[in-house]
This record gives C-alpha cells, structure tokens and sequence, in this order.
C-alpha cells in the first residue's frame, strides 16, 4: 500500500505511492498555461507537488477536495525544497487506506494500547457500570475510538492520541485510588476516565487529514456537552442504571475541565470529579511539554515561546542529544 514516505523523498526518485492532499491551488505559467499546485503529506509530513498538463490541472482542480487520498505517480525534482512533478493522480476511496497513515499519528502501538484499555475496562465490576461500558465500548466503536484524535491542536493532536490521553488518565486515576485507598470510588473514577472525552469523537472530523472542529462541535457546547449527551443515551440502553449513580457520572464528564473559563460546565464537586480534573490535567499538560520539546530543533536550550502554556520550556544538552539521535534512526 503506502510505499513511499514524506520524508524519504530525495531528489531524482521515481514516485508511485499514496498521499493525502493537504492544499491545492491552479497557478499560471509566463506562457499563461494553467498549472496545479498540490501540496502532498503523509504522517512524516507534506512536499509541494505540480501538474503541469494544464487540462488535467483543471481537471484535477474541479474534482479534489482538501483531505482527500491520492494515488499519485511522478518524479522528484529539486526546486525551492523538493517538489514532486505528477504524471497522474488519481483519488482513492478511504476505506482502502489506513487514514492514520496519512495524518499525525501517535508514535506508540494502537493495539497495544487498546489492549490495555480493555484491560483496564474490564477491572471495573460494579454491574451498571460494567453494563454501560459493554453497551458504549462494542468492537466497532472500539475500532473509531482508537483511530480518533484527542484536538486539533495542543494535547494528543494526532491519530490514536484520543486512546493515548484516555488511557494515561485512566492509569492516573488507578495510581490516584491507590495511594487514596478506599476513599474514592475507583469504579466511577475509571468509567468516568474512559468517557470525559468521548465527545471527541464528534467535535473533531475524524475523518479527515487535519482535525478541524465540526459543525456540530462548534455549535452544540464542544465534547464536554457532545459526550455528556451521548453517555445519556446509553444510560437509558441500560436496565435499572441507578439515578444517583447516572448523576455522579454526569457530573465527571461536565466538570472534567475543572473551572467554567476552561469549558467546564461545573466545577468539580465530588471527589472523583476533583480527582478526574486533575489525571486530565496532568495527562494534556505533560503531552504539551513532550510536543514542545520533540518539535524544538536549532541549537538553542530554549524552545521556542507556546502561547498556550504561556512560557518557553528548557530543553537541557542530554535531552537535545537524545532526540537528535531518535531523529537520524
Ligand atoms: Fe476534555
Ligand atoms: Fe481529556
């Protein structure tokens, strides 16, 4: 299937692979013939690309959208950085590729982690809890939790991260009921870790190559309401779900954000809500940091300033030279 990676590409190679379209625009020669620029991409990042048979650059133009899969064939050139001149290209249906292929994706093993995740699922034994997740978590729900991204940007903003973030707040929270003791009801705690951010699945457009906000998630309150909405239903699939038992889950997903400025529909009052606020925190907070730090290249021990942690993260000579040696394997 894909063949051919981003950032192998070198100068003079012959292309026949897959790619995702990632921007796309008719330019005009001196001669004023029509061209198609096309920018190309994969999870190891986009080359610019151009089709210089202006009828099937217009061809091309009419009938490619943004995040479409391509199957493209041509040669590597060098001009400006490398490009890409396509002899054909022609669109692919989805559900042939491994969308995850052509997007950011997490660097750590999906069935892995979703093997874990179900593992972990599975220690929850309180029976309408149980039952819930049973209802929620069937394998092909499973299959398009695990391929979704957790944002568009700033934490696990990539394919598989919605899986990664769950199960590193799911794991917090089982450290948070050990050291606590029985305090905490660590059965709610998890079946509220596996759902705060399930409406994710519907705020993001998780088919497509770049993670924008949909329709949906832009007018109906964002993951917070979305998922709140979604668990409600199930709820209801679910004979005897005790009320108050429906309340204190509610109550994790609506508060999960902690305070009202930062989405929270209430701020945490139970517990395990405070407990849920602060797993979830900890999990965005330490994924924007590692973001931050694998993106940082140069040779200085500053990042560069992120607007959303409002600071620059120190980067010392050991870490730097780990991650030059990571990039050349
Ligand atoms: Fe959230
Ligand atoms: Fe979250």
């Amino acid at each position: 299937m894909k063949n051919q990676w981003v950032n192998a590409l070198r100068s003079g190679d012959n292309v026949s692979s897959y790619f995702g379209v990632f921007d796309l625009n008719i330019g005009t020669t001196k001669t004023g013939a029509k061209f198609l620029k096309i920018r190309l991409g994969d999870r190891t990042g986009t080359v610019e690309g151009r089709v210089w048979d202006s009828a099937l650059a217009e061809d091309l133009y009419q009938t490619l959208a943004l995040g479409d899969i391509v199957i493209v064939q041509g040669t590597v050139t060098e001009f400006n950085g490398l490009q890409v001149n396509l002899d054909t290209c022609i669109k692919v249906e989805k559900e042939h590729v491994e969308l995850n292929d052509f997007r950011p994706c997490t660097e750590k093993d999906i069935s892995v982690m979703l093997d874990d995740f179900i593992e972990l699922l599975a220690t929850v034994t309180t029976p309408p809890l149980k039952g819930l997740l049973e209802t929620i978590f069937d394998s092909d729900f499973l299959t398009e939790f695990s391929t979704a991204a957790a944002a568009k940007t700033i934490h696990h903003a990539y394919g598989g991260g919605l899986l990664e973030h769950t199960l590193e707040v799911m794991h917090y929270c089982c450290q948070v009921c050990e050291i606590q003791g029985e305090g905490i009801n660590r059965d709610l705690l998890l079946t509220g870790a596996a759902l705060h951010d399930i409406g994710k699945l519907w705020e993001y457009d998780q088919e497509g190559l770049s993670f924008n906000r949909t329709e949906e998630g832009k007018l109906l309150g964002g993951h917070v309401i979305l998922g709140y909405d979604f668990v409600q239903k199930k709820i209801d699939l679910v004979n005897g779900f005790p009320k108050k038992l429906a309340l204190h889950l509610s109550h994790l997903i609506l508060s999960h954000h902690g305070q009202k400025e930062w989405g929270a529909v209430e701020e945490p009052h139970t517990l395990e809500a405070v407990a849920l606020h602060y797993a979830d925190l900890l999990s965005a907070r330490v994924n924007q940091v590692s973001q931050l730090i694998k993106s940082h290249s140069g040779s200085e021990q500053w990042t560069n300033y992120d607007r959303n942690l409002g600071r620059s993260i120190y980067v010392p000579e050991v870490i730097k030279k780990g991650l030059k040696r990571e990039k050349s394997s």
